[in-house]
């Protein structure tokens, strides 16, 4: 099985990935541990049977599934759970499901009796290269995308592969989105591999690659001031897309992934990238022309500078060019 540690200020944390995982939680688990399963309205049930099956103390806690529901109103209504349900200290969440439910469940885990432990159970291939990794929790609040959070680690990742063949094809394309990411910026081998092998045969690999490139980026910049935000490759022009059409048109990896190819100026490194996208049946074109998207361009405003790759492999942060 593989697995990984990360290592943060707050403490060091295990992610377990494994085919079948969720078959044998118990020996990862505490049948002594008062658990609570934070799952959206469509994570199938078989999922959280599962993990009943480790956790003869729980109670599992719904929300309806989106974007839109990362918000204040489903903080409050799982805070007004706990409470009603006499949580402690020493319980703990089980994150169940995508990024939303993991920033959503991560934050409230973060400010709960001034914090109690999380766990994630990561079933959306995003969520599972990317989002359950590095302890950003957040939630929305209005428009304003995970404004209000924090940076607090989980105790543990628990991954099974096996949960994303429940996925729909559309968000598992989402995933390849921002595992196409880690080759560019990081990994030239990745990227060959993804351009030319079978991913989905032997995805416990290419998950665990690319969470090796996420926890050196991690560790080396837990709060994000300075290589972390090589992660954000794609990411300008990505985010003002999703915000141009109010998160209604693309799921992020697909913005990103145009994102991606706007900010690559090499021709040769565009057309490989180009390929690798088209393979995965994501979209390369930015339908939207620039100047309609400045006022959505999150720009640190002092820099205007955005991360590009000039070789495959290797990010560098350039002044915009938007
Ligand atoms: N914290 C971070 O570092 C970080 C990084 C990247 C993205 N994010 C956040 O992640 C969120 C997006 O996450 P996402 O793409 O996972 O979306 P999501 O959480 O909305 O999940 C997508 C859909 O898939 C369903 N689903 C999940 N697992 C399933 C399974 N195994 N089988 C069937 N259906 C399943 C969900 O119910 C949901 O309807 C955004 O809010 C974004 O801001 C956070």
């Amino acid at each position: 099985m593989p697995s990984l540690v990360i290592n943060s200020s707050k403490k060091q944390y295990e992610i377990l990935i494994e085919n079948g995982l969720l078959d044998h939680l118990e020996s990862h688990l505490d049948p002594a541990v008062f658990y609570i399963m934070i799952a959206d309205d469509q994570i199938p049930d078989i999922y959280l049977n599962q993990i009943a099956v480790a956790t003869p103390n729980h109670i599992i806690i719904r929300f309806p599934a989106g974007e839109p529901n990362k918000s204040v109103s489903t903080f409050n209504h799982i805070i007004n759970q706990l409470i009603v349900h006499n949580v402690q200290k020493d319980a703990c969440i089980l994150a169940v499901g995508g990024g939303v439910t993991g920033d959503l469940s991560g934050f409230v885990a973060s400010v709960y009796m001034r914090g109690i432990p999380y766990i994630h159970i990561p079933t959306t291939l995003l969520a599972q290269i990317d989002s359950s990794v590095g302890g950003k929790v957040a939630i929305n609040y209005e428009q304003a995308k995970n404004i209000i959070g924090a940076i607090y680690p989980p105790q543990k990742v628990f991954i099974d592969p096996i949960t994303l063949k429940t996925l729909s094809p559309r968000h598992l394309m989402n995933g390849m989105g921002e595992m196409i990411k880690y080759g560019m910026i990081a990994d030239e081998s990745l990227f060959n591999r993804i351009l030319t092998e079978d991913v989905f045969t032997n995805l416990e690999s290419f998950i665990a690659s690319a969470l090796l490139i996420k926890k050196h980026f991690v560790e080396t910049d837990e709060f994000d001031c300075g290589i972390r935000q090589q992660l954000n490759f794609g990411h300008t022009i990505g985010h003002a897309l999703e915000a141009y059409f109010g998160y209604q048109k693309y799921l992020h990896g697909e913005a990103v992934a145009i994102g991606m190819v706007a900010a690559v100026t090499d021709p040769q490194i565009k057309e490989t990238l180009v390929k690798c996208l088209q393979k995965y049946h994501l979209p390369t074109e930015n339908p939207v022309a620039i100047n309609k998207l400045k006022p959505f361009l999150q720009h640190d405003k002092k820099q205007m500078r955005i991360v590009t790759v000039a070789k495959i492999g290797y990010a560098e942060i350039i002044p915009s060019p938007f």
